[in-house]
């Protein structure tokens, strides 16, 4: 039996997982919850160190379940990276600690950073460098986040000026850790706001104009090779053989490596990927244009363009967490389930602003409509709307930026939220698009698997295409009128979330 596994370490969670090869069959995995810390309204951080810790933890305990099950852990052969995008992470290569908290992709304290690089652009527009990069000036992206650590963090300029300073997304930082090879992968680098799109490499006009030293930046490599071997502990000697953003991760997973093929999933965030192919479409409607993947350094790239999400499993989060609506993420469908209809309430969980299509990041959080007859429950069936209605707005985008020649009828998602059956429901009403559900559940794990899979040559892309991995199908149930009534509304509550926090 061939094994592949992966890390998957995203904003809510760190996961180790373990696939069979010839058939995505999740064999065993383990899951820890990691912590998101908030110093202030808007800013989120993590601790490097809890990232990797709960890693190696989820490595060592999954292998005992691994072992339980009568399989030697020597049947795994390749581990790939899956990785929470953008969050930007500073340490010192001496000690191997790390200078300050990981500054998260939500995080909103480069705001003014991002308004003042705007205005030395000559187009005084934060689209300035979007030819180049894909990507507005905005403090969703890893440049302004290094830039910030540079000008309020002392420990980092003494690293850099003793020649010890790393920087890195995730990815760079759990690889180097676990393997001592200083890399990302080229996924992940066109998430930093550093990399020339076109030509893969990192761009000396973009470290000029943000200030920042283009030597400490890693290596960039393509998302299925060998970086290195694990170091110690239980996979010893196995080949860290692939890394995707864990966006790009689902997409890989499932199987959207066609141009026009699409899939959306609910993380922390919600993430629409559609593959466009191995030219790089600039978006004119508020979309992303991000590598997808690069299979081998002889490959050809191909990228994807990418709605970004804000709202998606951190609102079911804030109902659990803040408004105790209910105890356990689980309960959501049982809940909304109580309830016809909202009410006539909408909430826009904007809680850390809105990005695709609004790029508002002074946008805050708003639940509008109210009245003597609102519930709980109208609020939380309004938070499954906000995360499909986004979704909606992010499809339109999609079309339009391919002039309305595809036409994405049918969606693939994945994310914790969609065990949530009543979710998959609204998705497909508010759509007005098939959804369908993956067999395999853990999506963005099974994708850097095949990645490592493919770096590690244990698998080839023609034996994972030959999997099927269509589960369940949503259709809708509503028209057009109907949905074209509803994502009016929405758009004017969210009007009223924007522009608010100054
Ligand atoms: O860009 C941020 C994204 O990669 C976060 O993913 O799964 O942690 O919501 P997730």
């Amino acid at each position: 039996m061939v094994l592949l596994a992966a890390i998957d370490q995203g904003t809510s969670s760190s996961r180790f997982l373990v696939f069979e090869a010839d058939t995505g069959d999740l064999v065993t995995s383990h899951q820890i919850e990691v912590r998101q810390l908030f110093p202030s309204a808007g800013q989120v951080e993590m601790d490097p160190m809890e990232l990797y810790d709960t890693v190696v933890t989820c490595i060592h305990k999954a292998i005992e379940k691994l072992e339980n099950l009568g399989i030697s852990a020597d049947e795994i052969k390749s581990v790939g990276v899956a990785n929470q995008r953008e969050t930007s992470i500073v340490w010192d290569k001496s000690t191997g600690k790390p200078l300050y908290n990981a500054i998260v992709w939500l995080d909103t304290r480069t705001s003014a950073l991002a308004e003042e690089a705007i205005s030395r652009t000559a187009s005084k527009s934060q689209d300035e460098f979007k030819i180049k990069t894909g990507l507005p000036i905005h403090p969703y992206f890893s440049a302004l986040k290094l830039k910030w650590l540079f000008e309020n963090v002392p420990e980092v300029h003494e690293a850099y000026d003793a020649g010890n300073l790393m920087f890195g997304t995730v990815d760079t930082w759990l690889i180097w850790k676990l393997t001592g090879a200083y890399v990302t992968d080229v996924s992940n680098a066109s998430r930093t706001l550093l990399l020339d799109l076109h030509k893969r490499k990192w761009s000396t006009q973009l470290c000029d104009f943000f200030s920042l030293p283009i030597e400490i930046l890693p290596e960039i490599r393509s998302s299925a090779e060998v970086y290195g071997y694990f170091e110690k502990g239980p996979l010893e000697g196995v080949p860290l053989s692939g890394c995707l953003g864990d966006q790009q991760s689902a997409m890989v997973g499932h199987q959207c490596l066609n141009a026009g093929q699409t899939k959306n999933t609910y993380g922390t965030g919600t993430f629409m990927l559609c593959n466009i192919g191995t030219r790089p479409i600039i978006s004119k409607n508020g979309l992303l244009t991000t590598v997808g993947f690069q299979f081998g350094a002889d490959s050809p790239v191909v990228y994807a363009l990418e709605g970004s999400g804000s709202i998606g499993g951190n609102v079911v989060r804030f109902l659990r967490d803040n408004f105790k609506f209910i105890s356990d993420a689980k309960e959501m469908e049982e809940v909304c389930r109580k309830v016809e209809d909202t009410a006539g309430v909408y909430f826009v969980p904007s809680f850390t602003g809105l990005y695709t299509p609004y790029w508002d990041s002074t946008a805050r959080g708003t639940i509008l409509g109210l009245t003597q007859v609102s519930q709980r429950e109208h609020i939380c069936l309004a938070a499954l709307r906000a995360v499909a209605f986004q979704s909606a707005e992010m499809i339109a985008a999609v079309e339009h930026d391919l002039e309305d020649t595809t036409k994405i009828t049918s969606l693939k998602v994945d994310g914790g939220m969609i065990a949530n059956k009543l979710f998959n429901e609204i998705q497909a009403d508010i759509m007005g698009r098939d959804i369908v559900t993956p067999k395999i559940t853990e999506i963005s794990g099974w994708g850097a698997a095949v990645a490592g899979g493919i770096g590690a040559q244990q698998i080839s892309l023609d034996e994972f295409l030959s999997q099927s991995s269509e589960a369940v199908r949503y259709t809708s149930e509503k028209d057009e009128q109907w949905r074209s009534k509803e994502l009016g509304r929405w758009k004017e509550a969210v009007k009223r979330s924007c522009n608010w926090a100054h």
